[in-house]
């Protein structure tokens, strides 16, 4: 019996290079990229996954083509409109992490009116990072906590429990796996709060090639972890 992560993030990457292998244009990588985001999410849903965060837009990725941001932006709102029906029938809960404020008013509205009407769904919350970077979460969290601060608490006693509830969703757990595709070995600034203790699974398939059984593999990979938080191997 396999251990289901409660919660799994997603750095999908490779797109690019998926595109420009094939002498496609980069932009046709993107838009296979969303159709494997959109399986991605139904087979997570299916194997009992709670909560999926994929990264689709980084703090960093403003400095690309104009016209490539724009794609992507379109593609974010195509998601979120195609994938409406799949959430309601599935309860699926859309949630958002990163500068809502820096992304386009258009982009905002269909994100947050998505959010809305999802907001009571209990079944997998699919949490989207656009316009997300951890440290940049991190100095938001920052900011919100001095606007809120009381100059009785003395900020010596802060704790990290104190910290994250300032976080962007502070009621959902850490990931346990987060799974990059694409081959690269770093975090590129996602989830590095939450990403503390978490599993790393390194997958050389391209983005857009990613099926169900890419999923499977990895979850299985998962479950041959020990998982020791910082303490010591569990000889129980
Ligand atoms: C990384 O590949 C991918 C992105 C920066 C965009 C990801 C966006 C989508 C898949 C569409 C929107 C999805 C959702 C879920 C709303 P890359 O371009 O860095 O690839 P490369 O490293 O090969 O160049």
């Amino acid at each position: 019996m396999q251990d289901i992560p409660l919660h799994i993030g997603i750095i999908m990457d490779g797109n690019g290079r998926w595109a420009t292998g094939r002498g496609l244009i980069r932009t046709q990588g993107h838009l296979e990229g969303l159709k494997a985001a959109k399986r991605i999410t139904k087979a997570a849903s299916d194997l009992g996954v709670k909560y999926l965060t994929l990264y689709a837009f980084s703090t960093e990725n403003w400095k690309r083509t104009s016209e490539e941001v724009g794609f992507i932006m379109s593609l974010i709102k195509q998601y979120l409109k195609s994938e409406f029906d799949f959430s309601i029938r599935n309860r699926i809960r859309v949630r958002f992490t990163g500068d809502m404020e820096g992304l386009p008013a258009d982009i905002q509205e269909e994100i947050l009116d998505t959010m809305r009407q999802t907001s009571g769904f209990d079944g997998m919350q699919v949490v989207l990072a656009i316009n997300y970077g951890g440290r940049d979460e991190i100095v938001r969290a920052f900011k919100k906590l001095a606007a809120n601060h009381s100059p009785e608490t003395p900020l010596t006693d802060l704790t990290e429990k104190d910290f994250s509830a300032f976080l962007d969703n502070p009621d959902i757990p850490d990931p346990d796996l987060i799974i990059r595709s694409a081959g690269e070995y770093r975090t590129s600034n996602f989830l590095l709060w939450e990403g503390a203790y978490s599993e790393f699974y390194i997958s050389q398939k391209l983005w857009p090639d990613w099926e169900k059984t890419d999923l499977e593999e990895a979850i299985e990979n998962y479950n041959k972890r020990d998982r020791r938080f910082g303490g010591i191997v569990n000889v129980a």
